[in-house]
């Protein structure tokens, strides 16, 4: 096995806040090992075009508090090709990258799995989205932030719902997870939500609002964003329509979930992951991702972290209907 010396680092997909605090990590711990790192910006675009940037403990001074990513984010179509790869893997090789840290989801570990399947390049994934989509760790950087994000906005909304006796749909944001709808809704006290398998569900959701208090002002509807996002203003007006007598609003929160400050909850984890990649690499470890499962540190492979279906946690949707009534 040869020695691994120099790392390439990347941000791809959407962005995550932790994002930050996971480079600072990495670039850190490759420092304190005596390799070369290398920041790839733009993720996989970045890497077919030869986007490098070599950093130090200096380039990430004062970033493990701010939102975003220094190093740039999105998404590539052409590295979805077998030709988009192999320029990305030769414009590594230019450069004697010798192994690679991905900080991202489910897109940017499938490009990992397949950049690792066809050519000698040892990749270590951090699991950056704020959706918890993956398969391979309890929580994954980001979500934590977007969490506190979407609350203090449906705390707002609450206020003013109350003062108009209104009812409102709230769509968070998730991809078709719905696991930032599960812990928003039992946080915020929804009096109904409408997540992944239930959210066509109109008669539940009819039935959920009739069960609830009459004497309650304000009601909010959760509902987990589904294939397009904005689907909670359909939503709205069926409820519209079957309740003239509610005072309904509609709201998407959107974008304000993937920015600002990570929490400190998101800090520690992108810490503590960005350091286990590094050294995993080093230890001779490939295509796997690090996560963090009843706090230990654990390596799931790409295949098995990206392909599956989240099993939404029974206990957690018992406890939105206990409580929402
Ligand atoms: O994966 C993170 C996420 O914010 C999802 O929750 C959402 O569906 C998607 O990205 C939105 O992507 P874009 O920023 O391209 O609109």
């Amino acid at each position: 096995m040869a020695k691994i010396k120099k790392i390439g680092v990347f941000t791809s997909g959407s962005d995550s806040p932790g994002m930050n605090a996971a480079i600072r990590a990495v670039v850190r711990t490759a420092v304190l090992y005596d390799l070369e790192v290398v920041g790839i910006r733009r993720g996989y675009e970045g890497m077919i075009q030869g986007d490098f940037t070599p950093m130090n403990r200096k380039s990430v001074s004062n970033i493990i508090q701010r939102g975003g990513t220094i190093l740039k984010a999105g998404r590539s179509e052409e590295f979805k090709t077998p030709a988009g790869r192999k320029k990305a893997f030769e414009q590594l090789k230019s450069q004697n990258i010798d192994g690679l840290v991905a900080l991202g989801g489910n897109g940017t570990f499938i490009g990992a799995k397949d950049l690792g399947r066809e050519y000698d390049m040892p990749i270590i994934g951090v699991p950056c989205t704020i959706d918890n989509d993956l398969l391979g760790t309890d929580f994954t950087v980001g979500y934590d932030t977007a969490i506190n994000t979407a609350i203090e906005a449906i705390d707002k909304i609450r206020d003013t719902a109350e003062s108009h006796d209104r009812l409102f749909i709230v769509e968070v944001m998730g991809s078709d997870s719905g696991l930032i709808a599960l812990r928003v809704g039992i946080a915020i006290g929804a009096e109904a939500m409408m997540i992944p398998g239930t959210r066509s569900d109109m008669p539940a959701l009819f039935a959920r609002l009739e069960m609830g208090r009459k004497d309650k002002a304000s009601k909010i509807v959760v509902v987990a964003e589904g294939e397009e996002p904005g689907e909670a203003f359909e939503i709205g007006k069926i409820i519209k329509e079957k309740y003239p007598n509610y005072d309904t609003r509609v709201s998407v929160l959107g974008h304000i979930q993937r920015g600002g400050k990570p929490t400190c909850m998101d800090r520690v984890l992108a810490s503590r992951l960005g350091v286990a990649a590094v050294e995993v690499l080093r230890n001779g470890h490939r295509n796997e991702m690090v996560g963090l499962i009843h706090n230990d540190i654990i390596g799931t492979s790409f295949e098995r972290s990206i392909k599956h279906n989240i099993d939404l946690n029974t206990d957690l949707l018992k406890v939105v209907e206990m409580l929402s009534l």
